[in-house]
């Protein structure tokens, strides 16, 4: 058993049990005996359920869950010492850490609790003007609407929002959506990297492209995207993005990241209060307070597992398990699919034609331990159902059974 190579957390407490090899083979995506051997050795999960719904947030690996623990343990123990003395230096090497991981300078990201704090700040931040214009869709996370429309409550904006069709044939249709969406005074787009809802993912950079030429800006959620499917966030051309490292990075729950290209910052207005930062310092959004030490001291050590499975390994595999149960249950009338299998990874979505979509989760739970979600759709709403890395083929084939038997 060997270590990974030390990281910038709380003195290299990444040397837990790692055995290099298990990740050293091609990990094909149906490679059962990869995978199981990586669930097995690495993921302590609950045998009593079948977890479809790893949408939520991602089950740390025991290695990262054993470096927050020390972390915990660390910060409680040395206390104040520890924190003022140490962790200003830590933080700032986690930071640096991160900053190489995602591509950019340190200097172009904050750390936040998650997701939707960081997308606030860049949300209720942008430098609005009075008349300008926010296109939107129904696929995109309820909070980030909400900040919008909060801020058209105000009478800074005024929201668009059309409809996105649920299975565009390609990318090209969604870019020529957006395009025409887009009017005289529209100033910024939200674009929702994948969906919460049905797993759509959408072509950032070709919208972000096509947006710049006319002088609108996309703030991006990347909060699926980033540990889910791979994507260099420079090369996406949007110059604010959100993300958390909860879902699918695997670290402890309570990190999230706003990215915002260093010319831009300068005109960035500040949601928490501070008034001696540098305007163009992007410490300046960053003012919180108190913040979770244990949580982000973690991060080098989620980071470096992640990296150690490999994006591209770990993206064929979630795309493999939604394709099983997708290929299966596409061939039943009374199963909508509701997500383009080539535009989507580890999420998709469902309804049964003459079933309401809470009863279906409500027997796909009681009747057969499996747990999945009930989203917001339209009229009739739509099951989620998301596999994490762990979930074996034979475990997406139980919830084929389970549906079968549902629709029979
Ligand atoms: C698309 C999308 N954006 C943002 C969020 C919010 O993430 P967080 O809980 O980290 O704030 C979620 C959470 O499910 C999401 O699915």
């Amino acid at each position: 058993m060997t270590g990974l190579p030390a990281v910038a957390s709380a003195g290299g407490l990444f040397d837990s049990g790692i055995d290099v090899n298990d990740f050293e083979n091609d990990g094909a995506p149906d490679d059962e005996k990869y995978w199981k051997n990586i669930a097995h050795k690495y993921y302590d999960v609950s045998k009593d359920y079948i977890n479809l719904e790893n949408g939520f947030y991602g089950i740390q690996p025991k290695p990262v869950l054993q470096a927050f623990q020390k972390n915990v343990l660390l910060a409680n123990r040395e206390g104040a010492r520890f924190a003022r003395r140490v962790y200003p230096d830590m933080s700032t090497a986690i930071k640096k850490e991160l900053a190489g991981f995602l591509t950019v300078e340190p200097e172009e990201i904050i750390i936040t609790r998650n997701a939707t704090e960081a997308l606030n700040i860049a949300i209720q931040g942008y430098p609005f003007k009075e008349g300008d214009e926010v296109l939107i869709n129904q696929l995109d996370y309820f909070s980030m609407i909400e900040a919008f429309r909060l801020l058209e409550k105000r009478g800074k904006i005024k929201v668009n929002a059309f409809d996105m069709p649920l299975l565009p044939a390609n990318e090209d249709e969604i870019v020529e959506l957006y395009s025409k969406m887009i009017t005289q005074k529209t100033k910024v787009i939200l674009l929702t990297h994948v969906s919460n809802i049905n797993g759509l993912i959408v072509p950032v950079k070709k919208i972000s492209a096509m947006a710049k030429q006319k002088g609108i800006d996309t703030i991006t959620d990347s909060a699926h995207a980033i540990g889910q499917v791979p994507f260099s966030l420079p090369a996406l051309d949007s110059d604010f993005v959100g993300m958390n490292l909860h879902k699918w990075i695997g670290n402890p729950i309570g990190a999230g990241v706003l990215y915002i290209k260093k010319e831009r910052i300068k005109e960035m207005n500040v949601l928490f209060g501070d008034v001696n930062t540098a305007e163009d310092n992007i410490t300046k959004l960053a003012h919180f307070g108190t913040t979770p030490f244990a949580v982000i001291m973690t991060i080098p050590d989620s980071l470096a597992f992640h990296k150690l499975m490999g994006i591209e390994k770990k993206s064929k595999r979630l795309h493999y398990l939604k394709s099983i149960w997708v290929n299966e249950l596409k061939q039943f009338d009374k199963v909508e699919i509701l997500t383009p299998a080539d535009l989507s990874c580890a999420i998709a979505s469902f309804r049964i034609r003459d079933k309401k979509t809470a009863d279906i989760a409500d027997v796909l739970f009681k009747q057969h331990n499996i747990l999945t979600v009930g989203r917001s759709l339209g009229n009739d709403g739509c099951i989620r159902v998301t596999p994490g890395i762990y979930i074996s083929a034979e475990e997406i084939n139980k919830f084929v059974i389970a549906i079968k038997k549902i629709v029979a």
